[in-house]
């Protein structure tokens, strides 16, 4: 069976109805007069996800698109790019960037070790060499978040270019691209955007952008030098340079329009209140986090399960007699732990009441499917 579960997985997300009806809309050219306002006004909305008064790139795909046209975009073939990898996402940055850049030097941690600023001094004392720094912010694959506003800082002591895959993060998560010294943002559509999969989206800060215009990057689809030429030459009509995905952009707009009303502020600290609730309920039920709260994704929730309960045999027990989908770990943390997608829709009392009871229920009983 596909349909008829609760998705309460690390994204996808579920998707409002409403904005879920705006992909059986007629198909409407995506150029012209109207359509450019239209494109624009969302990017603005995006804009705001971001906090960003610089450029953005809805590019259709999945959020590695959107990686992969921000790393190919931002340094020029020889240029070395330090990665800060702690966990599964982690090593994609790593594995994008080899493809597209001679010299990728990677600074790798367990996955319970957060990226620290002392880290990335260290790091960058061993590679001085190093033109630019990426890291993920919510490592969705064990929950655990990176300090990137204490990272960024110290990207901007040494006039380094930092790029931060925000895709489990922005839009759930305090995030300021612009105040904290964020060259390069990448979130996915799917996630705390509560949109349908279909797009990465690059961010790209003002002061980003001033050292990114003149570099010499290859490709075509996905080489943001590119987008933003299209952006300056057609900007009254068609202000990118492929046919945009009408229908994913307009559940997407829809889908802005939600978080905008419920303003930022307001929606970070909805997803962090409801985080903490989980904690604390399931760890009434013998559930303990994997982080503690000083470390852990408010987006991402993970927990290691009750002595005796197999991760994925929690996982299966919850889709067979409870009709929730959950994920297991990913990595080390396969076998041991689950993770709860608390973005966008799925982060509600009421949504996580039915997943507590379940996981309360199974974890008492041993977990037999
Ligand atoms: C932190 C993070 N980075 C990158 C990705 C890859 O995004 P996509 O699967 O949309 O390509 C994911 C997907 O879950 C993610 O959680």
């Amino acid at each position: 069976m596909l349909d008829g579960y609760q998705l309460m997985v690390p994204g996808p997300t579920q998707v409002r109805q409403d904005v879920l009806d705006q992909m059986m809309l007629p198909i409407v050219p995506h150029y012209g007069r109207d359509w450019t306002a239209y494109y624009n006004e969302t990017l603005d909305l995006l804009r705001s996800v971001f906090r960003t008064k610089g450029k953005v790139f809805p590019i259709p795909g999945s959020g590695s698109a959107g990686l992969e046209a921000a790393l190919s975009s931002m340094v020029e073939r020889t240029e070395p790019l330090l990665v800060l990898s702690n966990g599964w996402f982690g090593e994609r940055l790593v594995a994008i960037a080899e493809g597209h850049l001679d010299r990728v030097l990677v600074e790798r941690a367990a996955p319970e070790e957060p990226m620290t600023a002392d880290r990335l001094r260290d790091a960058l004392a061993r590679h001085p060499e190093a033109a630019a720094v990426a890291v993920v912010h919510s490592e969705s694959s064990s929950g655990l978040l990176n300090p990137v506003r204490e990272l960024a800082a110290v990207c901007q002591e040494h006039e380094l270019l930092f790029l931060v895959d925000a895709v489990s993060s922005a839009g759930g998560i305090e995030l300021a691209v612009d105040d904290w010294g964020i060259d390069v943002c990448v979130t996915a559509s799917q996630k705390c955007l509560e949109s349908p999969p279909g797009f990465g989206i690059v961010a790209i800060s003002p002061a980003g952008w001033k050292r990114i215009a003149s570099k010499c990057t290859a490709g075509w689809y996905l080489n943001l030098h590119v987008w933003d030429e299209f952006a300056s030459s057609w900007a009254d009509w068609h202000p990118y340079p492929i046919t945009q995905a009408v229908p994913s952009f307009r559940a997407m707009r829809r889908a802005l329009e939600y978080i905008d009303a419920e303003g930022l502020a307001a929606r970070v600290r909805r997803h962090a209140a409801v985080g903490r609730q989980v904690r604390q309920e399931l760890g009434n039920h013998g559930f303990s986090p994997v982080f503690d709260e000083s470390t852990a994704s408010p987006t991402i929730l993970a927990f290691l399960t009750p002595s005796g309960c197999e991760a994925r045999r929690m996982v299966d027990a919850l889709r067979e007699k409870h009709g929730i989908l959950i994920a297991s770990g990913m990595g080390t943390y396969k076998e041991c732990a689950i993770r709860i997608g608390n973005m966008g829709v799925q982060s509600s009392p009421e949504q996580m009441k039915p997943v507590i009871m379940a996981l309360a229920a199974e974890g008492s009983g041993g977990c037999v499917v």
